[in-house]
């Protein structure tokens, strides 16, 4: 039975591994640490509430003596670092806030797991850890800047992030990594393309165009829409986070993808087909600033080595997505209201960082 720390689970990754993980491995504790800023929606887990395996704590990675105190009253065997500011727009306009969660709360996350899980030192002087351990760091393939038209991101491709936000998650990896060679702490790191799925907050590109194309509203395209990303359904990205945990060899980096490569555009023109609406509610916006062209994932080290494969085809997945988003109304009307803060609030008090869509 192992009691695993899960950071950011309140958000969309974090919040469908939770409930993943409990179905997966019910014996385990899971303790879920999250500041609960404007993405962070408790009610993502109200399914969990009252469970006996299932601990929420409220409150900031950075927040050192908050993390130590937690190592010490639960005794963790895996660390799983979900929690980061990770919206691209919001790092172009404010990027000292991603710098502070996302590299000095990884930073602070990997002090409290070196200190509480090592044992003692072997003859050469490096730290010695207890049996079974391992801090996972949640990346992203962002970190490796933008492909051209052809080409794909191996686990030695060249770190080269091109928004504050994949910097300030390329940096954090960079720790991890460092915390390994320098104190050999069991330490994994995971590079997953982009998500989509149930419970993702709609300032991103799927659940935004699912939004306004049910209220026909209109729908900003940045720029000409040929930007090309690699689609995985969170599911997917949850077991092979498992995976990685349970079976990836320390210091290891494992990219994660599901070799699903579509123009922004043409996911766009899908959902309002899906939707039964008309494409006169595409309306091309100015282009991100630095926006990158192509990301595309070669998942080979992680199918190959570990044997992990995506059970969701991508028609399969972004259909039942688009139901998902249809059929769970109350969820959607309270994230765009903000009446899932009150929700938060009255279960565990002010929140830390309000914030809208
Ligand atoms: N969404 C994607 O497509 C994608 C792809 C690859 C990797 N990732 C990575 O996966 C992780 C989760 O992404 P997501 O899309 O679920 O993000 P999200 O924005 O939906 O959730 C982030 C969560 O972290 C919490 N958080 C933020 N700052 C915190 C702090 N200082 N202390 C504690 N908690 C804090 C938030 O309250 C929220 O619950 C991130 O590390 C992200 O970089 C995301």
């Amino acid at each position: 039975m192992k009691k695993v720390l899960v950071t950011g689970g309140a958000g969309f990754i974090g919040s469908n591994f939770i409930k993943y993980l409990a179905d997966m491995r019910g014996s385990w504790t899971i303790v879920n640490l999250d500041a609960l800023t404007y993405a962070g929606n408790l009610e993502n887990l109200k399914d969990l509430e009252g469970s006996e395996h299932y601990i929420f704590a409220k409150g900031d990675i950075t927040d050192r003596m908050l993390v130590e105190s937690l190592f010490e009253t639960h005794g963790f065997d895996y660390v799983i670092n979900f929690a980061a500011e990770s919206h691209v727009d919001r790092s172009i306009k404010e990027p000292e806030l991603f710098i502070k969660t996302n590299v000095l709360g990884t930073q602070c996350l990997l002090d409290a797991a070196k200190t509480s899980w090592q044992t003692g030192r072997d003859a050469d002087g490096y730290p010695v850890y207890r049996n079974g351990v391992k801090y996972l760091q949640v990346s992203t393939d962002e970190v490796y800047g933008a492909l051209g038209n052809t080409g794909k991101f191996t686990e030695t491709t060249p770190l080269a992030p091109n928004s504050p936000y994949s910097a300030s998650k390329a940096s954090a990896d960079m720790l991890a990594r460092a915390y390994h060679r320098t104190y050999r702490l069991p330490v994994n790191i995971t590079r997953c393309s982009n998500n989509y799925g149930p419970y993702q907050f709609p300032e991103k590109l799927i659940p935004l165009m699912i939004v306004n194309t049910l209220d026909s509203k209109p729908l900003p395209v940045y720029g000409d829409g040929l930007q090309v990303r690699d689609w995985l359904h969170v599911k997917d990205h949850c077991s092979a986070i498992l995976t990685v945990l349970e079976k990836g060899q320390p210091g290891e980096v494992y990219n994660i993808g599901g070799n699903n490569e579509r123009a922004n555009i043409e996911i766009v023109r899908l959902i309002l087909k899906t939707l039964g609406k008309t494409e006169d509610l595409i309306r091309h916006v100015e282009d991100r600033l630095g926006h990158d062209r192509r990301y595309a994932i070669d998942n080979t080290k992680i199918t190959t080595e570990l044997g992990w494969e995506p059970a969701y085809t991508f028609e399969q997945g972004i259909k039942e997505t688009i139901e998902w988003y249809c059929t769970h109304t109350d969820w959607l009307s309270h994230v765009r209201s903000g009446a899932y803060m009150a929700y938060c609030e009255s279960h565990y008090g002010n929140k830390s960082r309000p914030g809208g869509i």
